[in-house]
């Protein structure tokens, strides 16, 4: 993260713009470029381990998704793009980190409406290492949530870079000390966390996480352990829950491609259960695990 490195990435580090590898430090885009000026973009994250990209096609399916619910095609094909995406993570010679991909219309004189004639998309590719120390610390002691309300639009599921009710919400989150703000709709239930998916392990002992639909991103982790959670023969329920759910919740937990499946160990300052990660989220963190080997 650029603040491990004091605002200055070390020498080395390489970007992707426009069919060009260049120094990231040097790495720009148009002043008119429209995901600057109107927040006219989507992205991926996709997690780098041992070197590889996780999860990879997933994040590629998404971001086609996103593209199309702008009026966007894929900028190139898909494996000239996975050829772009190995060769910046061989470029940097990352092992633990982020591939960051932003996808943007490009840059034209600043007017709302989607052009008819579009400008040449902005492809941004960048590689941000990530601590497997404060992950394995995360995984270890378990995270707390606050609750806030949900002010974002209302296209969740698209992947959009206009992000800021995200980072108004999760700077609030760590004003408090928290780690993440679990959302909540107008209606009284959570949506998901500003940039994680959420899960709680009810009274029952039933794993629940909200059903897709425009209110939340369709998480490729969610995905991942929804499947994995099947192939052991784990129930997993999807519904929305509401905070008064959480806070009486046996267990709780987060997920994103940055660091898998976290616990969370409190929520509003209260503890969950028993205030430590449990044994549900263990057994859902071990499957996620092995699924990161394999893949
Ligand atoms: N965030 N919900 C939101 C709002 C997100 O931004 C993310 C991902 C997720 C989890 O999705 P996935 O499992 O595909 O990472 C859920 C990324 C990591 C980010 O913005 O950095």
């Amino acid at each position: 993260m650029i603040d491990q490195w004091n605002g200055r990435p070390p020498p080395g580090r390489i970007a992707y713009v426009d069919g060009r590898y260049l120094r990231h430090g040097a790495a720009g885009v148009h002043v008119e470029d429209r995901a600057l000026q109107l927040g006219d973009g989507v992205y991926e994250v996709c997690r780098i381990a041992s070197g590889r990209l996780l999860d990879e096609e997933e994040h590629l399916d998404r971001l086609e998704r996103s593209l199309g619910e702008i009026a966007m095609a894929m900028p190139m094909g898909r494996a000239a793009l996975k050829a772009v995406m190995a060769e910046l993570v061989r470029r940097n010679g990352a092992r633990d980190g982020i591939l960051y991909l932003q996808i943007t219309r490009g840059a034209l004189r600043r007017d709302h409406p989607i052009p008819e004639r579009p400008p040449r998309p902005t492809l941004i590719l960048t590689v941000h290492p990530i601590s497997p120390a404060a992950v394995a610390r995360r995984h270890a002691d378990g995270v707390a949530v606050v609750l806030r309300p949900d002010q974002r639009w209302a296209r969740c599921d698209i992947k959009s870079t206009q992000l800021l009710a995200n980072l108004l919400a999760k700077t609030e989150a760590r004003s408090k000390g928290a780690f993440e703000a679990w959302l909540v709709d107008r209606d009284g239930f959570i949506t998901e966390g500003a940039s994680t998916t959420a899960w709680i392990v009810d009274r029952e002992g039933q794993i629940v996480t909200r059903e897709l639909s425009h209110a939340i991103l369709p998480g490729v982790t969610r995905r991942v352990i929804l499947q994995t959670a099947a192939e052991a023969q784990i129930a997993i329920v999807e519904r929305r829950f509401t905070p008064e759910e959480a806070h009486a919740a046996r267990e709780a937990f987060l997920t994103s491609a940055t660091g898998g499946a976290v616990p969370v160990v409190q929520i509003d300052g209260r503890p969950v259960g028993e205030g430590k990660p449990g044994p549900l989220t263990r057994r859902i963190m071990a499957l996620y695990a092995e699924h990161s080997h394999q893949t």
